[in-house]
């Protein structure tokens, strides 16, 4: 019985040595987070991606493709609320020797502690109270970011001086509180087991960068942190394109990059990725509805991926990201924990208000039969293309005894195998063989992409050889295939002539299938 952290470590060697992912920059000593898709893992993973296509945009009449770029105005930002609030809980520990400083609160606080602190800070504060006070007195009277001074007691201050000072202080507070838990808790270091810890900070996770020659202020923009915000900025472009009905939805596969505190876990959680995501609008009144339709699909899409071990966790008001209502994740059962490999949210009208109110463009949706006028309401299934790639061949993973020999199997679903078939001529040194094998090869590439050819080694290892990336067929050419006693061998059986064997990855099982047939065996 392989244990966990075994398996991680044989997923992470297999994918490196055939050739599924390896390690971004590795020859340069890597760049954390980043990781590089070799030729199978690309194969892998475009049929993860062209199986989503299919089950949650294609299969549907009423969700629209997008592909938005990646940079975007800051204001998106802004507007969404990332820029104030897409940020986590750093801290430091203080151990001067510590080699890996940097990590999480609530990585490091058991959940049940973590959640008492988000309660505690939810609650009315002395700070909270002033906020509220400054805001109604204040608010109304003075344009956002006024120049214009009030008098409060004492100093005069700016409205946005004030504000600043309270988040100063909220940030602090929030800071000393994780803090005394840290180290009330004992909370000791992952890298040096120290129990000495600074304050936190929230540590904003979007990578800025600069449009432009200037280094500036004004010129930061900042790489998508997540792919949803393209789609709600077209939301009014594909309105007016294509009047569509409600409900509909909008769907995008593309990149998304996080500058997370501490990638780890391999694919798990990487600085660079990739999401695939539909933003479903509804009216408000069939918002669970449809959050159950999309809970459904992700089921149905997980059952086909192969992935079983999972459950789903309803997420607590407390925790919840700053624009859903509800949100379900759906947890995987990893070696290193049970933790989240998908997301379905309830993001109310939150989004599509906050552009509207940002960029002053109209986006509501006039319903043509109602005569409504309205801001649709939003389910958001979200799906990341890597945790997705790990969940799939960790649930694939198989060591087992075929033939009275051990082998590693990954069971992939066959549809999304990077390899279909591969074929093989019996042996290397016959031409007869080699060259009817290569026509059988040609034959089937025309119909599927992924084919292999194989004559390295005898048949056995290459059996495990295909074993190993998950390819659900061998296709053997031999003397029968030739079906002609008078050729170099004088072995084969002129019944069985233009015939092959096809052996099943998962049974080992070997039929005798004509070539004719071949395409729809193997289909
Ligand atoms: N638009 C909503 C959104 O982005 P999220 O829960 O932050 O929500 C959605 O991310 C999905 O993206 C996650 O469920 C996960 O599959 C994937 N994901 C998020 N951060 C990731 C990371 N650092 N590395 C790998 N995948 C990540």
């Amino acid at each position: 019985m392989t244990e966990p952290k075994d398996k991680m470590e044989k997923i992470i060697s297999l994918a490196k040595r055939r050739g599924f992912i390896y390690q971004g920059s590795e020859i340069y000593g890597g760049l954390s987070g980043t990781w590089d898709y070799g030729p199978l893992g690309v194969l892998l993973k475009e049929n993860i991606k062209a199986l989503w296509l299919k089950m949650f945009r294609d299969s549907l009449d009423n969700i629209y493709p997008i592909d938005a770029s990646i940079l975007m105005s800051p204001k998106v930002w802004e507007a969404s609320g990332h820029v104030a609030g897409f940020a986590d809980p750093m801290v430091e520990c203080q151990n001067r020797n510590c080699k890996d400083k940097r990590h999480r609160v609530d990585h490091l606080l058991p959940p049940d502690i973590y959640k008492e602190i988000l309660n505690r800070l939810n609650n009315p504060s002395v700070v909270d109270r002033l906020n509220a006070r400054v805001s109604t007195e204040v608010a109304g009277e003075m344009p956002q970011n006024s120049k214009e001074e009030f008098s409060g007691q004492g100093d005069f201050l700016t409205r946005k001086a004030i504000e600043e000072k309270i988040g100063e202080f909220e940030t602090r507070r929030t800071g000393v509180i994780m803090q005394s838990a840290l180290m009330e808790n004992k909370i000791k270091c992952p890298s040096c087991g120290h129990v000495n810890w600074g304050v936190p900070k929230q540590f904003n996770m979007m990578f800025k960068t600069f449009i432009g020659a200037a280094e500036d202020e004004a010129s930061i923009s900042y790489l998508r942190p997540e792919t949803a915000q393209g789609i709600f900025t077209n939301f009014k472009n594909v309105i007016d394109s294509f009047h569509p009905k409600m409900p509909f939805g909008m769907a995008q596969v593309g990149k998304a990059f996080r500058n997370e505190i501490s990638p780890r876990d391999f694919l798990f959680r990487v600085r660079e990725m990739e999401q695939m995501e539909v933003e479903y609008f509804v009216k408000e009144k069939d918002w669970e509805e449809a959050f159950d339709f999309w809970r459904e699909k992700m089921n149905t899409f997980a059952q086909a991926l192969g992935i079983f071990d999972y459950i789903e966790h309803e997420i607590s008001k407390e925790e919840l990201a700053h624009y859903s209502k509800r949100t379900i994740d759906f947890e995987f059962n990893y070696p290193f924990g049970q933790k989240e490999l998908w997301g379905l949210a309830y993001r109310t009208d939150h989004d599509l208000k906050s552009h509207n109110a940002s960029s002053g463009v109209d986006l509501q949706y006039f319903d043509e039969e109602s005569g409504e006028r309205f801001t649709p309401h939003v389910i958001e299934p979200s799906l990341g293309v890597d945790r997705t790639v790990l969940a799939t061949l960790l649930s694939a993973y198989k060591e087992n005894e075929l033939g009275g020999e051990a082998r590693v199997c990954l069971k992939l679903p066959k549809n999304i195998a990077p390899v279909r078939a591969a074929v093989f001529p019996l042996l290397k040194n016959k031409p007869e063989l080699v060259s009817k094998a290569r026509e059988v090869y040609t034959e089937l590439k025309k119909n599927f992409p992924n084919i292999e050819f194989d004559d390295n080694g005898n048949i056995g290892k290459r059996y495990r050889r295909q074993d190993e990336i998950g390819t659900p067929f061998c296709i053997t050419i031999d003397f029968d295939t030739l079906g002609d006693p008078s050729t170099s061998s004088g072995q084969g059986t002129p019944e069985l002539k233009n015939t092959v064997t096809v052996r099943d990855r998962d049974t080992g099982e070997q039929k005798r299938v004509k070539i004719e047939d071949l395409k729809e065996a193997i289909r």
